[in-house]
């Protein structure tokens, strides 16, 4: 793990990004496959997608610190696709990159190409030009979050790695290194909590943590509760949920609607995330009927999607309501 001085004040993003492929956690399969690659000077194109905070930008960097070592700068171009600059731009610093004769090291030289589904086809399609005519000494590695934004072309000429939202216990080892090293005390229901609240996203894991900290007057003597967990990621607590839940399936329409805008308010939450809260809760609901179920969830998916697009706050939250208690009408 990295601690030296001058990165005390960094985001802890920043400060604890994986350093050597080894602080990579919970990707171990891609790790290996990768690295097996490097070895045998076989390293074909590289697509990384999957969610956010899963370590993709990290262990393309890792991965060729591994390579050149302190000749990275010469070898390595990290190009941001998603910067608001033209193809041409683009083409331009690739052709003046991969043109430059390598005078002190042989091998590859590699261009990063982050964020690529933020690029629009037309530059994807320009670019699949651009890798094959730079194959011969160049390799790259595109990241991206979602691969059916990019075209097939782009896609076909790459070897495509899911990396998945990390498993718990990876990320749970990886903070038990960050809570030591920052002197940090986090509860158990407060782990659990982040841990449950993070869905498999490091980066999140961190930001909460770090802003959990922020919030204690003494950080070496306070201990992290769940409470604080909560509300530093704006989520709602289970109880809360409950109360919701409960008020809208047994009281009327008005003290239901009262109870949920009360919940929210008090606690500033977004629809969404409770809506999110609740579908969680029903999915462990025994239900009589599971025609309930199946209704209840198309019902509060499409209030979702309306949420999504800009939908009235007002009526989207009568809309809850509404969806909850129309779909168990069917349970009786
Ligand atoms: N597998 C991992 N092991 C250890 N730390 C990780 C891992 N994944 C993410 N992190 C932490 O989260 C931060 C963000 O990771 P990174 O930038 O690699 O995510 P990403 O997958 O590229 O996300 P995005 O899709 O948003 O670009 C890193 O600084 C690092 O501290
Ligand atoms: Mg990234």
């Amino acid at each position: 793990m990295n601690g030296s001085k001058d990165r005390s004040n960094l985001p802890w993003v920043e400060k604890y990004r994986p350093v050597t492929l080894d602080d990579v956690y919970g990707q171990k399969e891609i790790v290996g496959t990768v690295r097996k690659f490097v070895e045998e000077g076989k390293l074909p194109h590289l697509l990384f997608y999957g969610p956010p905070g899963t370590g993709k930008t990290s262990t393309i960097i890792a991965l060729a610190r591994e390579i050149y070592g302190k000749n990275y700068s010469n070898m390595v171009l990290e190009l941001n696709a998603s910067d608001d600059r033209g193809i041409d731009v683009v083409r331009n610093q690739i052709k003046e990159f991969a043109s430059t004769r390598q005078i002190f090291s042989k091998g590859f030289k590699l261009i990063i190409l982050d964020e690529a589904d933020a690029m629009t086809n037309a530059a994807q399609n320009a670019l699949r030009r651009i890798i094959e005519k730079y194959t011969k000494n160049t390799r790259f590695c595109i990241l991206a979050n979602y691969a059916h934004k990019l075209t097939p072309a782009l896609l076909s000429r790459c070897t495509r790695f899911r990396f998945q939202p990390l498993p718990s216990d990876a990320i749970e080892t990886r903070i038990a290194n960050v809570l030591v090293h920052e002197n940090l005390k986090l509860n158990d229901t407060a782990k659990r909590a982040l841990l449950d609240l993070s869905k498999g996203d490091m980066r999140r894991v961190l930001n909460v943590l770090q802003a959990s900290r922020a919030t204690l007057d003494d950080p070496s003597n306070e201990e992290i509760t769940d409470d604080i967990i909560y509300e530093c990621v704006g989520a709602p607590r289970p109880e809360d949920l409950e109360t919701v839940l409960k008020s809208i399936l047994e009281d009327d329409w008005s003290t239901a609607y009262y109870t949920l805008t009360k919940v929210r308010t008090m606690k500033g939450l977004a629809l969404i995330d409770l809506i999110e809260g609740i579908v969680k809760i029903l999915e462990e609901y025994e239900l009589k009927n599971e025609v309930t179920r199946i209704e209840l969830l198309t019902r509060l998916g499409d209030i979702e999607y309306a949420i999504s697009k800009g939908g009235n706050d007002k009526i989207q939250s009568s809309a809850v309501i509404g969806a909850i208690k129309t779909s168990f009408e069917l349970e009786v």
